[in-house]
């Protein structure tokens, strides 16, 4: 099975999941766009949910097949989201932001009851960090809130290349107007730590740790699925 197929397995079992009349936070990314597809067909035979899109991305594939939407304004409070990770260990620490929506992706899982991952097995570690770690930042003091997380990192003994995410020649932009930079540290043991360090500092918006907000992650390997729980 190749990884596009795997990634529909892990969205499909997510089906699982999603009740009639659940308020569902949908995350952004290839598999959890697998997913939208998915549910836009159980949407289409029926199922009655609404949709929190954690991206512009996801906002705009959901309108065109079909999926109702809501905002988190209207819909403060969710059952279930389902979104991607670029990294997943043993215990449902993440990494996102591969795809730029860490912000949205992570204020719409705090918002859930339930956040459940689904990935193909190569997201799967034993420590996270092999991923660079995506940082959004403001942009006002760029440079000035590189230098204090080189120096945060320092601190937990981490180091490596700090890198401003681009698009073509320009800096890549998130849904909030953000720049990201993308922190190659290597494995990090302590994600605790570096997530308050990280949080400390004014200039970052927020980074891509999430931590203690997963519940479960569904997980297609070439063996079939595995369903890790919190
Ligand atoms: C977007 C994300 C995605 O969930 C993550 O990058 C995984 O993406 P994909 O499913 O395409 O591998 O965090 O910000």
């Amino acid at each position: 099975m190749d990884q596009k197929q795997l990634k529909i397995e892990a969205a499909r079992e997510a089906l699982g999941y999603v009740e009639n009349g659940m308020r569902l936070g949908i995350g952004t990314g290839s598999t959890a766009e697998e997913f939208v597809r998915l549910l836009a067909e159980k949407v289409a035979a029926g199922l009655d949910v609404v949709g929190v899109p954690t991206s512009e991305r996801t906002a705009a594939l959901c309108g065109e097949l079909g999926v109702p939407l809501s905002t988190l304004e209207e819909t403060p409070e969710l059952d279930l989201t389902i979104d991607g990770a670029d990294e997943i260990d043993s215990e449902l620490t993440l990494v996102k932001g591969g795809g730029g929506a860490l912000l949205r992706e992570k204020i719409v899982a705090a918002a859930s009851a339930r956040m459940v991952v689904i990935a193909d097995k190569s997201k799967l570690v034993e420590t996270l960090g092999r991923f660079p770690l995506p940082i959004e930042v403001n942009r006002f003091g760029l440079r000035a809130t590189e230098l204090a997380i080189a120096a945060a990192a320092k601190k937990l003994g981490l180091s490596g290349e700090i890198k401003l995410r681009m698009t073509g020649s320009q800096p890549f932009v998130t849904d909030g107007d953000h720049f990201i930079l993308d922190a190659s540290f290597g494995r990090i043991p302590d994600t605790r730590a570096l997530s308050n360090a990280l949080h400390a500092i004014p200039g970052v918006v927020e980074h891509g740790l999430f931590i203690g907000l997963a519940s479960a992650a569904i997980v297609a390997g070439s063996g079939g699925i595995e369903t890790i729980h919190a």
